[in-house]
């Protein structure tokens, strides 16, 4: 269910496209879906449905065995209404398992223990027992301990309010019945609304069994209705993110100061300063450590490597960034796609580097552009040199072979290749191949006038 307009976002973005650790809230949750190996995926749409759905498409909800399909609700009278919405696109046959949009962190393994105690015959409703459930559809028991009924909160009377278990919003009903109850739904209620909820009490009337799985985990059914709710729930879930890396034997400086946007994955003795966001893919080799304040996109970082404070390293899909063992990067480096660092290779402050190999134990230590570059084992790239590799039109490469030492403040006017062992004078605006071993210097020859005057100006 994704039909919901979010009022207290307070946003022009639906409220099931906001994110949570970079990944939009719909997205958690259809890939969830996706990992069950759900059979179709429906997403009910409705306000603000045509970018819900775009934006669907482009996270991709469904593997190619899995089908994805959209039912629009409008208006939108109520979670029974929105169900069935989707009857069109369900079978006949198998389980149909109800999840929302606005309910991110539900995880897999609760899920497929809902789906168990379904067994493809049972209502089964996943409940959670609140200090505060105001709000929220009450779990109305039989003195058996059976489930009779769920009933809405502003439905409830004195005795049901004080229940305590609550309805998460999330159940797995067999198709064929769920088919049946939704064709009897009505809104003689409070809201006037048609509750999916009450279906829990067709079930009972016919015979059906009713199930409550009841989880402690709290965070799993806490939905966003909210911008505070969406940072509580930002905070909690990196917490847990933090508390597993460190369970690992990642050393966090501060669990409460991580961010993680995508998967990290760590060797041995890694260490991480506060203030990090990793994005993407990410993985840290053995003994690596990273400075405060970095922003780390989709990078393979290998054994030994350090990455001082404040270093930017954008690795774009899919040719992402590798940092060779034991370099150093940073402080203020920005390493883009396709920078590929070799072992002991040193970036340093201000350096920016795109779509560029450089080989092992080259150096380009302050100021400076490499990108469209090859660049050989052991070269010293000068302070403020670049790479002129765009003319406009094109992007051409620059090769700088093995042992190469290049000035400060040189200019590489690409295509062009510097031959190994060869020096280039700082200052130089290189246009054409040097020789390996020679030293090539391309700047104005510097001339002195002994004693010189400068102008004056008239006294009165
Ligand atoms: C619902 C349950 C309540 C439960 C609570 C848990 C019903 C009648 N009540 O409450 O028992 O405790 O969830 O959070 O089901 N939506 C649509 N179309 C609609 C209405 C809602 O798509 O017409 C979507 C919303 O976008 C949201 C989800 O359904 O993703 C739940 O809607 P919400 O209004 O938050 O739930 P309640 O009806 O208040
Ligand atoms: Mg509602």
């Amino acid at each position: 269910m994704a039909a919901g307009k979010g009022t207290r976002m307070k946003s022009r973005l639906p409220k099931v496209l906001h994110r949570l650790a970079g990944r939009p809230l719909l997205g958690h949750v259809t890939a969830t879906a996706r990992r069950l190996g759900a059979r179709r995926v429906v997403v009910i749409t409705g306000h603000g449905a045509e970018q819900v759905e775009a934006a669907v498409q482009d996270f991709g909800a469904s593997q190619a065995s899995q089908q994805l399909a959209f039912a629009r609700q409008s208006p939108q009278l109520g979670t029974g209404h929105a169900v069935q919405q989707a009857l069109p696109h369900l079978s006949g046959d198998g389980t149909v398992l109800v999840l929302s949009g606005d309910v991110p962190l539900i995880a897999e393994s609760t899920l497929r223990a809902l789906l168990q105690a379904s067994g493809g015959e049972r209502l089964a409703l996943l409940t959670v027992e609140l200090e505060d459930p105001t709000g929220y559809g009450r779990v109305v028991t039989a003195p058996s301990g059976g489930v009779r009924a769920i009933v809405e909160h502003k439905d409830a009377n004195e005795q049901q309010r004080a229940i305590r278990e609550i309805y998460s919003g999330v159940m797995a009903a067999p198709a064929a019945r769920l088919r049946h109850w939704l064709g009897q739904l009505r809104n003689d209620n409070a809201q006037g609304e048609y509750y999916l909820t009450d279906v829990v009490r067709m079930a009972v009337d016919e015979g059906t069994a009713v199930v409550a799985q009841r989880t402690t985990d709290e965070l799993q059914v806490t939905g966003v209705n909210s911008p505070a709710q969406l940072a509580a729930l930002e905070r909690a879930w990196q917490r847990r993110e933090a508390d597993r890396l460190m369970e690992a034997g990642v050393r966090l400086a501060d669990p409460s100061r991580f961010d993680l946007r995508g998967t990290l994955d760590c060797a041995g003795d890694v260490e991480i300063d506060i203030g990090c966001i990793f994005e993407g893919e990410v993985t840290l080799g053995e003994g690596v450590r990273i400075g405060a304040h970095c922003v780390i996109a989709n990078a393979r970082i290998e054994a030994g490597a350090v990455i001082h404070p404040f270093t930017h390293i954008d690795g774009g899909k899919p040719e992402g960034v590798v940092v060779g063992a034991g370099a150093l990067v940073g402080p203020y480096a920005r390493l883009r796609p396709g920078a590929q660092l070799g072992a002991e290779v040193h970036i340093g402050n201000f350096v920016e580097v795109k779509n560029s190999q450089l080989a092992d134990g080259a150096k380009a230590n302050h100021l400076a552009y490499l990108g469209d570059a090859t660049v050989g084992a052991r070269v010293n790239y000068g302070a403020g040199s670049i790479t002129a590799n765009y003319d406009g039109a094109h992007k051409h490469r620059t090769v700088i072979e093995a042992d190469v030492h290049v000035g400060s403040n040189c200019v590489l006017v690409a295509p062009v290749t510097i031959g190994a062992g060869g020096t280039i004078g700082g200052g130089s605006t290189i246009t054409k191949s040097t020789e390996p071993g020679a030293l090539t210097v391309a700047r104005g020859r510097a001339v002195s006038f002994a004693n010189w005057q400068r102008p004056k100006k008239a006294t009165k």
